[in-house]
């Protein structure tokens, strides 16, 4: 899985929206952290970053699909190999044998293929890819992609390989807005599956609006910047999420509501930004991203030790997790029986996984989470110093609509001379901005 690793997935390309189930507050997409033109001005210095790379072109059915002979030829300019993959609607709007000769190879089309068996079927193609672009992605295959489809050649390669996905959506802009696009869109993101766009003007059925494809070139540069080492290339992160559970007896336990969203979609962006991350999860029901190992753990004290055995390795901590702070005293061998009107449970501390990394003789750049109700800063502060911690998240809680259990957040990030406010916003999105001034300040302290 080399090149996993070592890409930078979409640091300048990602494209961010607010959530349909909450509207489109901020009216459209907005490219995050840099403006991707920059990119393209720098081309010329971009040279060699394709050569030889195996890229597998996949084209559904929509009618930015002319423009893949042209994605095709700017691709193998920059030295790439391009295998093409087709869906039959796809075939509707560009003959294959368009784009075999700009590819110079065979053009996919069937999944029962004995001829393409016999030579390269859909396992030696989803070996092969060394990274999968599917451009123009239609809403319907980006719905067959998040649900695990496998009725067609495309959409099996992708079940099939171990290789970054990157999608290049391309649609009507009602259907881009549709509430079930932008689900599966949100679902892909969160398995850290890459978006290129997209963008927005004018659409083939007359209408303006966000839903064209990418130009080619824009492509182009889409899958230099992924495979360009990203800022935290090299860097070994460890992220705690999700809930603990402190058994009381056989059948019950404590916990809270905790779903892990926030801690796996901090995975999502360090993974993005070059990171090798591991996380260490309480009971979820999420899917990790894809090349990023996930070590279960189930109380408190399983969460202590695996995080303990792995941050000696480690370079960046960051606790996600809500760690129960009590278990009981006892655990009940039989199931509790009902008998007074009250019962007394004796609770104790856990360990504080946070404050044990943070005191370790050489602590990686250690990140906490807080939730508040009050006084944010100040409580912040206060932990902050008092655990000894390079940085400290903290989000307010009591608010309908975010935190625990939520697809949005509030972040008030503060350090030893500094802090910023991030306000509502995707989880996701919000990681990215997280990740980025961890990025920063990690950078920083690593200079001393
Ligand atoms: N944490 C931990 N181990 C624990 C408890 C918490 O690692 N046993 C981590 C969490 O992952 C989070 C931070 O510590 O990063 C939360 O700190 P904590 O002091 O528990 O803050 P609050 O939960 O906000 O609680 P309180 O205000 O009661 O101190």
């Amino acid at each position: 899985m080399g090149i996993a690793s070592n890409i930078h997935p979409l640091w300048y390309f990602t494209v961010f929206r607010d959530p349909p189930v909450h509207g489109y507050k901020n009216g459209g997409m907005l490219l995050y952290h840099s403006d991707f033109r920059t990119t393209l001005s720098f081309n010329n210095m971009n040279l060699n970053i394709l050569t030889d790379k195996r890229i597998l072109l996949g084209i559904t059915g929509g009618i930015a699909a002319y423009k893949s002979a042209e994605l095709v030829r700017r691709l193998r300019e920059q030295g790439a190999q391009v295998r093409v993959v087709m869906t039959s609607a796809a075939t509707e709007f560009i003959t294959p044998l368009t784009l075999q000769v700009v590819s110079g190879q065979r053009v996919h089309t069937e999944l029962l293929d004995s001829e393409a068996e016999a030579a390269m079927g859909h396992i030696e193609l989803a070996r092969w890819a060394e990274v999968i672009l599917i451009a123009p992605a239609t809403a319907d295959f980006l719905a067959k992609l998040a649900y695990g489809h496998a009725n067609d050649l495309l959409s099996t390669i992708c079940l099939a390989t171990v290789a970054p996905i990157i999608v290049a959506p391309a649609m009507n802009r009602q259907m881009w807005q549709a509430k079930s696009t932008q689900a599966n869109y949100m679902r892909l993101q969160n398995w850290g599956i890459h978006c290129l766009g997209p963008a927005a003007g004018l659409q083939a059925c007359g209408e303006t609006g966000v839903g064209r494809m990418l130009e080619p070139m824009e492509l182009v540069n889409g899958l230099i910047n992924l495979f360009k080492p990203g800022p935290l290339a090299g860097v070994k992160v460890l992220i705690t999420a999700g809930p603990t559970r402190e058994d009381i007896d056989p059948v019950r336990f404590i916990s809270n509501r905790s779903s892990g969203k926030m801690g796996y979609a901090v995975a999502v962006a360090a993974q993005a930004a070059g990171a090798a991350v591991t996380l260490v999860s309480g009971p979820v029901s999420l899917t990790a991203p894809v090349g990023v190992p996930v070590i279960s753990v189930y109380n408190a004290q399983d969460m202590f030790e695996a995080v303990m055995a792995q941050v000696d390795e480690m370079d960046i901590f960051i606790a996600a997790a809500a760690v129960a702070d009590y278990r009981p005293v006892q655990l009940a061998t039989h199931k509790l029986k009902k008998q007074e009107s009250q019962l007394q449970l004796m609770l104790e501390r856990t360990p504080d996984i946070l404050a044990a990394v943070a005191a370790l003789p050489q602590p990686p750049f250690t990140v906490g989470f807080a939730a508040e109700t009050n006084n944010l800063l100040d409580y912040a502060r206060d932990k902050l110093q008092r655990k000894k911690l390079d940085m400290i998240a903290t989000n307010q809680v009591g608010i309908t609509g975010l935190g625990f259990d939520s697809d949005e957040n509030a972040l008030s990030v503060c350090w030893v001379d500094g802090s910023v406010e991030l306000p509502r916003n995707s989880k996701l999105s919000l990681a990215y901005q997280l990740i980025e001034i961890i990025t920063q300040r990690y950078q920083r302290r690593a200079k001393f």
